[in-house]
């Protein structure tokens, strides 16, 4: 523990460290509730749900030919053109398009013209307007889906809040955007959550690849589960297929007030302030959209009690989400001892004249919200190993805090390895391109159904 920091906000921050015990108690109340998405019986009450992706087949390396993707849900909104040419040699183009923030809780129908809209830009640019393309669409929030190509929203995460398109089949909504348009000939053919995207993406490279994780704007997982113990997929008791793929939507546990003992009044007050109160519960206490405002509500409480920065508060860390979660990763890319990163942050923050126990302090508030992000996915990762019942498995992972900051490889390694029993092997691999190259093995297998037909 630095000496140089406040016993005062070491007290403030002692809710964000949890124990050994704790993860493990984290470990068991979250088996419990996988266990209860899977089941027929149980999945209604449940707040893992579990949802079959229909995804039944992993990555052969045979899969060939030309795809569209889009990726929304995650940092930004993408589409992509993937060209899978042999098992070694893909090629991927892909293009970002400003989304505007307003979307985000417009109408849903707004939120499809944009995207076919920018999809038919992509399609025109690289002269593709006339191609009849299959499109994999990655759609990162909980859907019911009844097969490839059908999946009723559930409900918003991360800050969305589009009108009229929870219970509604997304692939319809976006098919009649695109349709709407009538300058391109795109069919969507498949849709995927980005941790299944994630998962495929990895096991195309590494075929040991059980388990999606994304860290990212929010958190979530998949893994490969047996066909007969996914009891809400019609066919778990007929289907020739072995395996099927469980989107966990891992992001709602302690909706139900399970993970109460590992959450802290800065957690309350979050969550108060999304357009989702008393909803993704785990997601909020692990994830970049709400990290950040963890450490500022902390650091706001300790300036007005007088223990950082002589009391003196600046506007800017005065407004909700100006610390963003990308300050964590570079207050703790610092050497220790040094404060370069940190310099640069309180700067922006317009927080001047600092001493260095300031700088500890801060450093200490990130690394709470930091460890207890990657301690929480380790119990998760944790929980769905043993669930799986095997002793070596390859997790693909995405998400720009598991990308970007510095440490959280080697948490999520470390605490991993204590609580799985002895002789477990795992490796952490990251997953590039899951929503385009993923996208596209999902759709590649959508197509290759159909033809069976
Ligand atoms: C949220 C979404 C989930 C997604 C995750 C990561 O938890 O509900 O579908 O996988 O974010 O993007």
């Amino acid at each position: 523990m630095p000496s140089l920091v406040h016993t005062e906000i070491e007290t403030a921050v002692k809710g964000f460290l949890i124990d050994q015990e704790k993860m493990t108690e984290v470990v068991e109340r979250m088996t419990k509730e996988i266990k209860m998405g899977l089941a027929k019986d149980t999945h209604a009450r449940s707040v893992i749900k579990c949802f079959v992706s229909h995804v039944q087949d992993l990555p052969t390396g045979k899969e060939r030919g030309k795809y569209l993707a889009l990726d929304l849900g995650g940092s930004n909104f993408r589409v992509l053109l993937v060209n899978l040419i042999s098992s070694s040699d893909v090629e991927i183009m892909s293009k970002g398009y400003n989304f505007p923030l307003t979307l985000m809780s417009g109408s849903g129908n707004a939120l499809f013209d944009f995207l076919a809209e920018s999809l038919s830009e992509f399609c025109h640019t690289h002269g593709l307007e006339n191609e009849s393309l299959p499109l994999g669409f990655t759609f990162s929030f909980p859907l019911q889906q009844q097969g490839l190509s059908k999946g009723i929203l559930v409900a918003w995460t991360k800050g969305f809040s589009c009108e009229g398109v929870v219970g509604k089949n997304v692939v319809s909504l976006l098919q009649e955007a695109i349709d709407r348009r009538g300058d391109i000939k795109i069919n969507t053919v498949a849709i995927l959550n980005d941790t299944v995207g994630t998962l495929m993406s990895c096991a195309f490279y590494h075929p040991n690849c059980r388990i999606g994780l994304i860290v990212g704007t929010g958190s979530n997982a998949c893994y490969v589960e047996k066909t007969v113990n996914a009891e809400c997929f019609e066919g778990y008791q007929t289907s020739p297929k072995p395996s099927m793929i469980i989107n966990c939507e891992w992001g709602a546990f302690g909706d139900n007030g399970v993970l109460e003992f590992v959450r802290t009044s800065y957690d309350k007050i979050v969550d108060k302030v999304t357009p989702n109160p008393g909803k993704q519960t785990f997601e909020k206490c692990i994830s970049g959209m709400y990290m950040g405002e963890l450490v500022r509500l902390v650091i706001i409480d300790m300036i007005a009690k007088g223990f950082m920065f002589h009391g003196i508060i600046s506007e800017k860390i005065q407004e909700r989400w100006s610390f963003k979660t990308a300050y964590i990763s570079d207050v703790e890319s610092d050497a220790p001892g040094e404060y370069r990163n940190c310099n640069k942050v309180l700067s922006e923050l317009g927080i001047l004249g600092c001493q260095e126990p300031d700088k500890e302090a801060l450093r200490y508030i990130c690394e709470a919200v930091s460890s207890r992000s990657a301690k929480l996915c380790a119990c998760g990762l944790v929980t769905i190993i043993n669930k799986m019942n095997i002793n070596e498995v390859v997790i693909g992972i995405d998400g720009s805090v598991y990308r970007f900051h510095p440490k959280y490889h080697d948490m999520l390694q470390y605490h991993m390895k204590k609580l799985l029993k002895p002789g477990v092997k795992f490796e952490l691999i990251v997953s590039e391109d899951g929503s385009g190259r993923g996208a596209a093995l999902v759709a590649a297998t959508a197509v290759q159904a159909k033809s069976k037909l």
